[in-house]
């Protein structure tokens, strides 16, 4: 696809991997409009990107039904949808809280299958359409402490492909991202301090796979890709 004058949402678009997926699809010409519940955070990227803003929470059907509104009167038409929007909660087993659990499935299962399934009712009817989910290595295999957030990217990953069979018929492109560590507010969203380190991933290197796999003509694409820092030190 080219990505001039393309169109694009971004969930979580008001920082980290979100926030440099958007720059890079506004710097190869596209409009986009970028998501967050922090009203605050969220006005602050979308002005320094030059983004649409929607105060909206994935998890709430309210909301993702006012964003399609909000995008459709914004550009007419959607090309891209990005579901980046997600967090962690790390706990042993023993230690794991129903409602934190259910905090986690509600943003990163039921808040994408809720944006996509809007988004699929629009691209159906224009018999095209992206969808890029932002899933983790975390999808690949499972790890201590990772009960909530690891079965929710094993999920994520399980609707990915339920929706690649659906909708391909439809000339809508599935594409699944899982990006290993990279260096944003999400260690310290989940309580731990990711270490800087010049040998790890940055948001930016994600966005530049997804605008590659995007701008591969629409008779292909990449069903999957795993990005990982090449010899990354803590
Ligand atoms: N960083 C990593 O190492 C890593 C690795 C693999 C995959 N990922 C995935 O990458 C995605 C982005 O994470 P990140 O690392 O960029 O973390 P981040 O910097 O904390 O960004 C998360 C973004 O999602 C938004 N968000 C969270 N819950 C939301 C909800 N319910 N509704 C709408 N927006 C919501 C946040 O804004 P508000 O809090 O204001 O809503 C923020 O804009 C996540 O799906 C994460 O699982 C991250």
């Amino acid at each position: 696809m080219n990505l001039k004058n393309a169109t694009a949402l971004v969930t979580g678009g008001s920082s980290g991997i979100g926030y440099s997926i958007a720059k890079v699809l506004i710097e190869a010409g596209a409009q986009v409009a970028i998501t967050g519940r922090d009203e605050k955070k969220l006005y602050k990227a979308a002005e320094s990107l030059k983004a649409v803003a929607i105060r909206a929470d994935v998890a709430n059907e309210a909301d993702v039904q006012r964003t399609y509104r909000e995008v459709l009167q914004a550009f007419a038409h959607l090309d891209i949808l990005v579901n980046n929007a997600g967090f962690g909660v790390f706990n042993k087993l023993v230690d794991m809280d129903r409602s934190s659990f259910d905090a986690v499935f509600a943003t990163n299962v039921t808040g994408a299958m809720l944006m996509t399934r809007e988004a699929a009712k629009h691209f159906i009817q224009r018999n095209t359409g992206n969808i890029v989910n932002i899933c983790s290595t975390a999808s690949l295999r499972g790890s201590a402490n990772g009960t909530a957030y690891y079965a929710s990217k094993f999920a994520l990953r399980g609707m990915t492909e339920c929706w690649r069979t659906e909708l391909r018929q439809h000339n809508i492109r599935v594409f699944l991202i899982n990006p290993s560590e990279v260096l944003t507010n999400f260690g310290t969203a989940a309580g731990f301090a990711q270490k800087e380190n010049p040998t790890k991933l940055r948001g930016e290197d994600i966005a530049h796979m997804i605008k590659a796999v995007l701008e591969m003509d629409d008779r292909g694409f990449t069903p999957e890709l795993t990005i990982f820092a090449t010899n990354p030190k803590d």
